[in-house]
């Protein structure tokens, strides 16, 4: 009987993990592991975000898998808030981009497990912030 149930749950969690909802964060930083994909937004999103914001989120996918950001929407008030964008090196963050005003347009494939996300916002004004969507793709995967 035991192994039965074991099969309902992992075909529970299987299904869930294809068909569940994706999650969406939108506090001012986190720390986000075991998931494969899911949403990161600026805090207050759609509506404007708060000056002096110092966010930081780190995103970690399965060990095989490479994190790649897709930007559902982008604007900052540009250059005096950012976003940059850094993947897990050996021992270190290594950059992959700044971005301000409505620069992050395109898809940006890190090829690494682990990025982090720094959002910094000056003491006036604001915009709309961001959304963007990160999902965990193999490695191998041509994307
Ligand atoms: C994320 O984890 C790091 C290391 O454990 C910790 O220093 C940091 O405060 C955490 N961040 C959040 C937003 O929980
Ligand atoms: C944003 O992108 C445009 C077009 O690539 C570029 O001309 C501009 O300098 C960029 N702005 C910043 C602040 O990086």
């Amino acid at each position: 009987m035991l192994w039965c149930w074991k099969l309902i749950l992992v075909t529970t969690w299987m299904l869930h993990r294809h068909t569940g909802h994706a999650q969406e964060w939108g506090d001012c930083g986190g720390n986000i592991t075991g998931q494969s994909s899911g949403f990161v937004h600026s805090p207050n999103y759609p509506g404007r975000y708060s000056n002096n914001l110092d966010c930081t989120w780190t995103i970690e996918v399965n060990e095989w898998e490479g994190v790649s950001l897709t930007p559902v929407s982008f604007n900052l008030e540009e250059n005096f808030d950012w976003l940059g964008v850094y993947k897990k090196g050996v021992d270190n963050f290594i950059s992959l981009g700044l971005f301000t005003g409505t620069n992050f347009t395109e898809k940006l494939v890190a090829w690494s497990h682990t990025i982090r996300l720094v959002f910094r916002t000056d003491y006036s004004y604001s915009e709309d912030g961001f959304k963007i969507h990160f999902e965990g793709n193999k490695i191998t995967e041509k994307i």
